[in-house]
């Protein structure tokens, strides 16, 4: 009996941990302009709209302009963590985030080009292993490509949206970029966003799963009037254009993630009941010998 009590207790400990951790998204394409990062903000405050906790990481070290796009001027940045690592827990690490009126918490990339080379994976494995147990999500949005820092991010994700038009060349580099997850053991996680997928184009929305050989495949319109916009003002179109075919696609997305989570959370209630059950028919038996 002591045994099976430590075993519930592990399994209560391992539940509490399992619903405490977050789940990271990376958001990737072969090229760079497909929109990795409008939708890394609306997806944000999609699932902010939903009561979730979320955290958008600027992954572009470079040239990052998630703040902007969210009309954020960031105090501080990743360089600034970089240089206290040492000392960094979860609370000093909540200083350094930017606050989006949307609940929505940016980690933001560094204010000029040259600071990229100080973030190198430890940086990254760090702030990572500090955020997932505060966040429900975190959106992670990746340089375009395979570079060495999205590739930490792609590994660590729990999903992984790969972001392609229906522009040829497009096309041919998110075929080549799906058949290099597969040998990075990451394909399981992809999910491949066709964006502007409404756009006349020589390849048809119906032609993408044949081409990718790949039905896990979800479509976002074309709506440029309604993007540009919502950059040039820094005000997420999910916020103030909610019924926009654009925004309800993103809506979308977000209640499926939501319903995953949901599912993932029940599987584990349903495996510790068991445990309880087995418990309690054991003491059945137990009762019944004496
Ligand atoms: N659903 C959409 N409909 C129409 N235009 C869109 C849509 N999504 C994004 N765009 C446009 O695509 C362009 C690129 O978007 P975004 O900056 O998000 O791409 P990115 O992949 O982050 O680019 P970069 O590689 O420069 O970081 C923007 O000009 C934006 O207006
Ligand atoms: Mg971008």
């Amino acid at each position: 009996m002591k045994n099976e009590l430590k075993q519930l207790k592990e399994a209560r400990e391992a539940r509490a941990n399992k619903n405490k951790k977050g789940e990271m998204i990376a958001i990737c394409s072969a090229n760079g302009g497909i929109g990795r990062t409008v939708m890394s903000v609306n997806l944000a405050v999609a699932l902010a709209k939903n009561n979730m906790r979320v955290c958008n990481i600027d992954g572009n070290f470079q040239f990052g302009d998630l703040c902007l796009s969210m009309d954020l001027r960031p105090t501080f940045t990743i360089k600034d963590i970089v240089e206290e690592l040492d000392q960094m827990d979860e609370y000093a690490l909540a200083n350094f985030l930017v606050n989006h009126k949307s609940g929505v918490k940016i980690l933001s990339s560094p204010e000029r080009p040259e600071y990229a080379e100080l973030i190198t994976t430890t940086v990254l494995e760090k702030v990572y292993k500090l955020l997932i147990n505060q966040f429900d999500y975190l959106i992670v949005d990746t340089e375009a490509g395979l570079q060495d820092l999205s590739l930490f991010y792609i590994e660590k994700s729990d999903e992984i949206f790969l972001l392609s038009t229906l522009d040829m060349i497009v096309m041919k580099n998110t075929k080549m970029m799906l058949e290099t997850f597969d040998i990075l053991g990451q394909k399981e996680k992809v999910r491949v966003i066709v964006n502007k997928s409404s756009v006349d184009s020589v390849i048809k929305a119906a032609d993408v799963p044949e081409i990718l050989e790949t039905d896990n495949i979800f479509h976002i319109p074309n709506q440029p009037e309604l993007v540009l916009q919502s950059l040039n003002v820094g005000i997420p179109f999910v916020s103030n254009h909610g019924k926009s075919d654009l925004a309800k696609a993103y809506f979308k997305i977000a209640d499926q993630l939501l319903s995953k989570r949901k599912d993932i959370t029940t599987d584990t209630k349903t495996s510790s009941n068991s445990i309880l059950q087995s418990i309690f028919q054991k003491g059945k038996a137990v009762r019944s010998i004496f």
